[in-house]
């Protein structure tokens, strides 16, 4: 029984994780970072067996980042549950859990923040203002402390993906940026650590926000204007019982510009609010 016991090592500081990966280094082995805000899930999970893949070692970040939200935001009661997520790590046998506290990351005296234009413009930045800036400063601290060749993020967030993608090429950062698909419960609601939020009926109206966004990918396909799917998303999302529609929009994948007919990859992205939790939710079309 205590031979399927397994544990996996924690380190709490920048100076530990580089030692650690310096040895590693030393052994010519590549390096994979996940990084996260703990409360893992199965899409975390998924990242890290993709990780795991492509380089000989993995390390998972597990940090909830005060730079990414608004005082009015969840950051007090966003769930923290490092035991746990230390033994799924374990299960899926990565190799080191980077856990910094908020001192070590803004130590006294931090005053840096870094803004990145292009894909931050709109949709997100409408609603959460903060949000990016908070997200590409703590992202470009764990890519230059740990410096993997490779470094995953989940496409729920699919414009944060791309904003870290843009950051990672205007750093000159050697380090390829990969994007994970998104994981889903089986009525198609996008797993993330916020679900735990949702009250039992709550939880049924959140299902329906891939069954909407599925359908109005389906009608442009079928021909109809881009203008006309996001309207009757939109009222669809009401009707069935979300409280806010932040946005419901059809982009162009790469860019995120607004597009009026769909002539290349494009994405249909969402963000609604029900009670006091915020759902997103994307998918190719
Ligand atoms: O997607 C997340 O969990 C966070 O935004 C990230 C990328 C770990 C930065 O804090």
């Amino acid at each position: 029984m205590f031979a399927d016991m397994k544990s996996v090592q924690i380190v709490t500081t920048i100076a530990e994780l580089r030692a650690e990966i310096a040895r590693w280094r030393s052994n010519g082995d590549t390096i994979g970072l996940v990084p996260t805000m703990g409360a893992l899930h199965e899409g975390h999970l998924s990242l890290v067996r993709q990780t795991q893949s492509r380089c000989a070692r993995t390390v998972t970040s597990i940090f909830v980042n005060p730079a990414q939200f608004a005082p009015h935001e969840d950051f007090d009661r966003y769930p923290r549950t490092l035991e746990s997520d230390a033994e799924k790590l374990a299960q899926a046998e990565i190799d080191l859990i980077f856990a910094p506290t908020v001192a070590e990351m803004y130590p006294k005296g931090f005053a840096s923040r870094i803004e990145v234009g292009g894909p931050s413009v709109g949709l997100e930045t409408d609603f959460r203002p903060h949000f990016f800036a908070g997200v590409a400063t703590v992202v470009a601290k764990l890519l230059i402390a740990a410096m993997p060749d490779f470094a995953i993020f989940g496409e729920k967030d699919y414009q944060q993906l791309l904003v870290i993608r843009r950051l990672t090429k205007d750093l000159g950062l050697p380090i390829e940026i990969g994007g994970g698909a998104i994981a889903r419960e089986k009525d198609g609601l996008a797993m993330s650590s916020r679900n735990a939020y949702l009250k039992p009926e709550q939880r049924k109206v959140a299902g329906q926000l891939n069954r909407i966004l599925s359908g109005a990918v389906q009608s442009v396909r079928a021909g109809k204007t881009i203008a006309t799917e996001e309207a009757h998303a939109r009222a669809e999302l009401l009707r069935a019982g979300f409280d806010a529609v932040d946005y419901v929009a059809i982009r162009d994948a790469v860019t995120l510009e607004k597009i009026e007919v769909v002539a290349r990859e494009a994405r249909i992205l969402a963000a609604v609010k029900i009670g006091g939790t915020r759902l997103i939710d994307n998918m190719a079309i």
